[in-house]
């Protein structure tokens, strides 16, 4: 990772008793959190990312493990000594105080004195540009200002590590957007690790450096964006991120990490195993195979191909050319439904006997270039390493 280690979990569990019942929100969970890095954990409602959270700030003990904060162990750290500061979802600004007010409470709560407290309050304001805000009360304010303010006041304390749960959840979709940029722009320019908590995928994906994906309180994979979008480590890492074909089949044979496919008597084609060692004992075995469907390309049985220079082939030409490069599949299938959705068009199209896939196809030509008619004839064909064997 090159930088030092800002914030590390060890093996981490958490358990509650509720109702008579143990529930274990967090299972076992390691992660090491750089300097300076944008961290997000991403799962859907309920996987334990706010108990996470609460972990690291100090607001509940963990059953088990450490957790480490530039490498001091935090186990006997109240909460208002450790080097972190948390915004939350709902702001919870005072209503009563303006809005210098509400930044400087924090500040005057650690004796920091009247006058130093409303500089460094200022500068906050200032950062998060709403230094003409000062005076006002917070309900004169936009949802996206009062998240700002909430910023500026855990900012203002100079936090190492700044944890935020769900900070954008209550904005509508443009101011979000907006937002997101805005508070990457801002954690890159203070070098301040953030540690960000969202169930929204695209979300995670915009903002963050590398992303820790849970599930049921387990961290089912960490990676950059691109990683766990590209490489996803389970079925429902690659459903949660984007969207996902699942094939069920049999794995026929394999060559290194190039995996035969059977999904049908008639149906074969080539996918990448991850974890070679792994699949050695699924030979013959039941086993899904993810593909994104805009690594998939399509084109009609039975008219000419055309080609952005103006020239064109035969289909069958065109067949013939792509399968002297072994690394392509190529399978023959029906449309069964079009979805026009301007940039792109959806289409379902079964292969086999009765497999779908859903293939995403870029409209970057007119619209009469690129457009298959349900009940047509086509082959789609993508490169084997597009399709990978999933084992979990
Ligand atoms: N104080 C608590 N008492 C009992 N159960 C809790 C408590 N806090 C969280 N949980 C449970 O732990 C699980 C994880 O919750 P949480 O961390 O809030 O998830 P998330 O933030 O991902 O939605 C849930 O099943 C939740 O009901
Ligand atoms: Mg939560």
């Amino acid at each position: 990772m090159g930088r030092p280690i800002d914030v590390e979990l060890k093996n981490i569990t958490k358990e509650f008793v509720a109702r008579g019942h143990l529930v274990r929100a967090v299972d076992r969970v390691s992660l090491q959190i750089a300097d300076g890095e944008f961290f997000a954990l991403l799962g859907p409602s309920g996987c334990g990312k706010t108990t996470t959270l609460r972990l690291i700030a100090g607001f509940e003990q963990p059953t088990s493990g450490e957790i480490l904060i530039r490498g001091q162990a935090m186990q006997n750290v109240p909460p208002f000594h450790r080097p972190v500061n948390t915004v939350f979802q709902d702001y919870a600004l005072f209503p009563h105080m303006s809005v210098l007010q509400n930044v400087t409470f924090g500040l005057e709560m650690e004796g920091v004195s009247g006058a130093e407290a409303r500089k460094r309050a200022l500068e906050a304001l200032e950062m998060v540009r709403l230094p003409q805000a000062a005076e006002r009360k917070p309900r004169q304010l936009s949802g996206g200002q009062q998240q700002r303010v909430a910023l500026a006041r855990a900012l203002v304390k100079k936090p190492a590590v700044l944890l935020l749960d769900e900070p954008l959840g209550a904005l509508d979709l443009k101011l979000r957007k907006e937002m997101q940029t805005e508070l990457k722009t801002m954690q890159r320019q203070l070098g301040i690790t953030f540690i960000f908590v969202t169930h929204d995928q695209e979300e995670a994906m915009t903002m963050a450096d590398r992303i820790a994906v849970m599930d049921g309180g387990h961290v089912l994979q960490v990676g950059t964006p691109e990683e766990v979008y590209e490489s996803p480590a389970t079925r429902f890492v690659a459903d949660f991120i984007g969207e996902t074909n699942f094939l069920s089949g049999t794995l026929e044979s394999r060559q290194d990490s190039r995996g035969c496919v059977r999904i049908d008597a008639e149906t074969t084609f080539n996918a990448l195993l991850g974890e070679e060692a792994a699949h050695e004992g699924r030979m013959g075995q039941e086993i899904t195979v993810a593909l994104r469907p805009e690594k998939l390309n399509l084109f009609a049985v039975d008219s000419k191909v055309k080609f952005p220079d103006g020239t064109s082939d035969s289909a069958q030409e065109y067949k013939t050319a792509l399968l002297k490069d072994a690394d392509i599949n190529l399978v023959e299938g029906e449309v069964l439904e079009t979805v026009y959705i301007g940039t792109d068009t959806r289409y379902t199209v079964r292969i086999g006997k009765d497999a779908r896939l859903v293939v995403r196809m870029q409209n970057f030509g007119l619209r009469s270039d690129v457009y298959f008619e349900r009940g047509q004839r086509v082959y789609v064909f993508w490169d084997y390493e597009a399709s990978q064997v999933l084992l979990h």
